[in-house]
């Protein structure tokens, strides 16, 4: 009896053992997805966050501050104004609403906003430090008056040099080629 009970152990070991292996191969083989998260206070970074949501085939999160930005808000010619205070604090975190569903599904994570300030708004960070990104490979882009995404990156592979940041590109009308080369990068 003693040598049944240890078998039937012994075979239950190794089923589970069997099994957890069989999950961790089907983990393996499913293809991770991509997402396209994106911020935009005037609708421009949204409009491309959509075609490149498309041409990737990956699924579209809005990044939305808790409290929306006005017109006031967004003045950067006041020093008073709301976005003008932010920029000015680096270590000031805006709330997001909502948060992205499934996140452990994606492979590659594309992070779209405007230039402010010639970096990234600081809803950037707060996504970024509110999502485990440690692992997916992360592209940056952004829409702008005219100036470019570069210091963007810099500053923010040099705020998380944990994570996998592999490149910037700006936007701004963009061809469709463009978008199509762009969105082959995170493949
Ligand atoms: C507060 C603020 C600061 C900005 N700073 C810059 C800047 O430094 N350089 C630039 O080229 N454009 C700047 N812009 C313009 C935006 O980057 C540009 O209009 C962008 O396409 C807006 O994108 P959105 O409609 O997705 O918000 C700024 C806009 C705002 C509201």
């Amino acid at each position: 009896m003693k040598h049944f009970i240890l078998a039937l152990a012994a075979s239950f070991a190794i089923s589970l053992s069997a099994c957890s292996q069989s999950n961790k191969t089907k983990e393996n083989n499913m293809e991770a997805k991509t997402l396209v998260a994106y911020f935009s206070a005037t609708g421009t970074t949204a409009e491309v966050a959509k075609t490149l949501a498309t041409a990737a085939g990956a699924d579209l999160y809005e990044i939305q501050p808790e409290q929306p930005y006005t017109d006031a808000d967004l003045d950067w010619t006041d020093k008073q104004s709301r976005s003008s205070v932010e920029m000015n604090d680096r270590d000031f975190r805006p709330a997001i609403k909502g948060k992205v569903e499934h996140l452990d599904s994606y492979g590659t994570v594309y992070i779209g906003f405007p230039i402010w300030w010639y970096t990234a708004p600081t809803i950037i960070n707060t996504f970024i430090e509110q999502n485990y990104l440690k692992g997916k490979k992360i592209f940056l882009f952004a829409t702008s008056g005219g100036s470019n995404v570069k210091k963007a990156e810099k500053e923010l592979k040099s705020a998380y040099p944990e994570l996998n940041i592999q490149g910037s590109k700006l936007l701004n009308h963009p061809t469709s080629e463009e978008i199509k080369k762009f969105a082959e990068e995170g493949k």
